[in-house]
């Protein structure tokens, strides 16, 4: 299929030549009345050569101007606010009752597509979850889910058919399954943290690999969702049943069908304020 190519306003270019080096895939060509599509490489619609263009005379069709960002040459975040903003994303599990505005989930979601992703695909879909019964939904399927599971993990033939995977999962989070689902029937959220609102990241199954990109994303949201002031906690536990297909989580999440879950995320008003950040292990680093 033919791509969709930029555009060059030959009355603006002045053939620097910056967009042809920027596209590392031979779309575009330097030729003596300025730089043009050349018909030969395929357009990502990566946007580098809008990018570079010092006079602005590159134009993409699927990139309208004015969802375009101005970047001023001088970042205005430096590397001691970026660390300050990683530092302040921690796993937030005390929230507030107040809501999540919903342009609060939108800018999340302009920060999120902001992530790279493998050959451009942007593969990731947004569904968020506010509504206080269709969280309760969310939180009673998961319950449900393992606590077929745990039953079944006793059980020579239904652990057969669990499938191995599924086995070794169960059997390394029993000890946390068991807490999980006696704060449940307690009424007691350990799996949302009693967070107002779920953020779901998704996508087709034929997206090529959707899932790091899409988990690329969800880390996008959360530190967007830490400079706006609010918390946020990864679920893995609630990935799991939407990983295996368990309907009724998918149901209840609104998973549109066929799709795959890659990341779930709590997010609220964090309850309590976080005044030092966490010390992490000092990692291997090999430099050669
Ligand atoms: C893939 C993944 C799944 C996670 N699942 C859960 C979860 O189900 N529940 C939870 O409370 N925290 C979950 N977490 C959060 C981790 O426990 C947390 O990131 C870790 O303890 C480090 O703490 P910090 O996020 O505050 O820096 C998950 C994190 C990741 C990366």
């Amino acid at each position: 299929m033919e791509s969709v190519k930029p555009v060059i306003d030959q009355g603006r270019c002045t053939s620097c030549g910056a967009c042809v080096e920027a596209c590392r895939f031979e779309v575009l060509k330097l030729r003596k009345r300025g730089a043009e599509p050349c018909g030969i490489g395929n357009c990502l619609v990566c946007g580098a050569c809008v990018a570079v263009c010092p006079v602005g005379a590159v134009e993409h069709p699927l990139m309208p101007a004015e969802r375009i960002i101005e970047l001023p040459e001088e970042a205005p975040v430096g590397y001691p606010e970026l660390m300050d903003l990683l530092a302040r994303r921690r796993s937030i599990r005390r929230y507030t009752d107040e809501p999540v505005a919903e342009a609060d989930l939108r800018a999340l979601v302009a920060a999120a597509i902001l992530a790279p992703s493998g050959h451009n695909a942007q593969p990731w879909q947004f569904t968020f979850v506010t509504a206080p019964e269709r969280l309760a939904a969310v939180r009673a399927a998961v319950a449900e889910f393992y606590r077929r599971g745990l039953v079944a993990l006793d059980d020579d033939a239904a652990r057969a058919a669990l499938g191995e995977q599924a086995v070794r999962i169960l059997t390394i989070m029993a000890p946390a399954l068991q807490l999980l689902l006696r704060a449940h029937d307690r009424g007691d959220d350990r799996l949302l943290w009693g967070a107002p609102a779920l953020g779901i990241v998704h996508a087709t199954p034929d997206a090529p690999v959707a899932e790091i990109s899409c988990t690329y994303a969800a880390a996008n949201m959360q530190l967007a969702a830490t400079a706006l002031g609010l918390g946020t906690c990864l679920i893995g536990f609630l990935t799991i049943p939407l990983m295996f297909g368990d309907a009724a989580t998918g149901a209840a999440v609104g998973l549109p069908e066929g799709h795959r879950a890659h990341a779930a995320m709590a997010i609220g008003h964090p309850r309590l304020l976080y005044r030092r950040s966490v010390v992490r292990r000092e990692p291997p680093v090999t430099i050669i």
